[in-house]
């Protein structure tokens, strides 16, 4: 068996981020930072966008393969089920309700980032599936996989849905993965979806809107420095641009300034130039293969159990376990 080592576990501030993003050449910024309340507000209008897919593909396998899906979940004892980024559980509540009906013995701890979002999650699953046990959590998956060790009274199932990997560079995702290999016992599941690699046009799509959604999702980043690091971007001074590169599966985010520019950013004492058509890059969004995704379990000591894809094949479902 390979040895797996736990990934290090200091968290910078935003702070601290932004000061080291905006200091060094290329400029970026982290997309972690673009969900506050107001960010939470435009990722649900991108996931009703039309050329945003993926939430529907991951719906549609979750629908079709409800049974399938709940007996892997299902143990001796029944099962904790743990979210990594729940989000508003439309997803999930497919399963839940599915596994409610057929008296399956399970709780559900969804665990996401945002304050504002799990109470709205908790208030509907209290009103939709009063009868499901909620234990929510707020944290980063960071700290919350520190705890999820002392979990082990039963089977754990673990999900991650969403391609939410898709923004880790493929070492960042190995680490991520690690530390929930390191979460696992023998028959615990990891279950995690991954957008897959498709038309390259269908997916530039997806992430350059017309409507400007994904450019307003983007520049809530500026806002956000602005608001909480009292500083004085403008945001119509930066344009939003999308690449994807089907060598490397990987779709690129970046706002570019428009002009040569400076912004003040007070709360860090710091000023930032900004040449014309100087780049921030803000976020990936990473596309799969079975390939690569058998290439990350294993590097993570995972191994693929099975998986579900869609009619259109645009998106998969892995099934993970230990790698012994
Ligand atoms: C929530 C990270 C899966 O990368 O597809 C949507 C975020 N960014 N449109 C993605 C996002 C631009 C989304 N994830």
């Amino acid at each position: 068996m390979k040895k797996i080592e736990k990934a290090i576990a200091y968290e910078p501030t935003f702070e601290e981020d932004v000061r080291k993003g905006l200091t060094v050449y290329p400029k970026y910024l982290l997309s972690k930072y673009i969900y506050d309340q107001k960010g939470d507000k435009l990722f649900q209008q991108i996931m009703d966008m039309p050329e945003y897919y993926l939430t529907r593909s991951e719906f549609e396998i979750l629908r079709k393969n409800t049974q399938a899906i709940s007996e892997i979940f299902n143990g001796k004892d029944g099962f904790d089920l743990i979210e990594l980024g729940a989000g508003d559980g439309k997803k999930t509540k497919l399963l839940l309700r599915y596994l409610n009906q057929e008296n399956i013995n399970f709780s559900y701890l969804p665990i996401d980032i945002s304050p504002s979002v799990l109470q709205e999650l908790v208030t509907s699953l209290k009103e939709e599936l009063p009868t499901v046990e909620v234990k929510a959590q707020r944290g980063t998956y960071f700290k919350t996989l520190q705890k999820l060790s002392n979990y082990n009274s039963r089977k754990k199932v673990i999900i991650v849905l969403g391609s939410n990997i898709g923004n880790l560079h493929h070492k960042d995702a190995i680490d991520f993965l690690k530390n929930i290999r390191y979460a696992m016992e023998q028959e615990d599941i990891l279950f995690m979806g991954f957008d897959q690699k498709k038309s390259p046009q269908k997916i530039l799509d997806a992430y350059s809107d017309s409507e400007g959604i994904t450019e307003a999702f983007n520049k809530n980043l500026l806002i956000r420095i602005n608001s909480e690091l009292d500083a004085n971007f403008k945001t119509d001074s930066f344009l939003h641009w999308e690449t994807y590169d089907p060598e490397s599966g990987t779709a690129k985010s970046f706002l570019v300034s428009k002009l040569n520019q400076k912004v003040k950013i007070k709360a860090l004492n710091l000023e930032v130039q900004f040449h014309a058509w100087e780049t921030i890059h803000t976020e990936i969004s990473q596309k799969y293969d079975d390939k690569v995704v058998n290439w990350l379990a294993r590097e993570a000591g995972l191994q693929v159990e099975t998986s579900f894809t869609d009619k259109e094949k645009y998106y998969k479902n892995y099934i993970f376990k230990i790698d012994y």
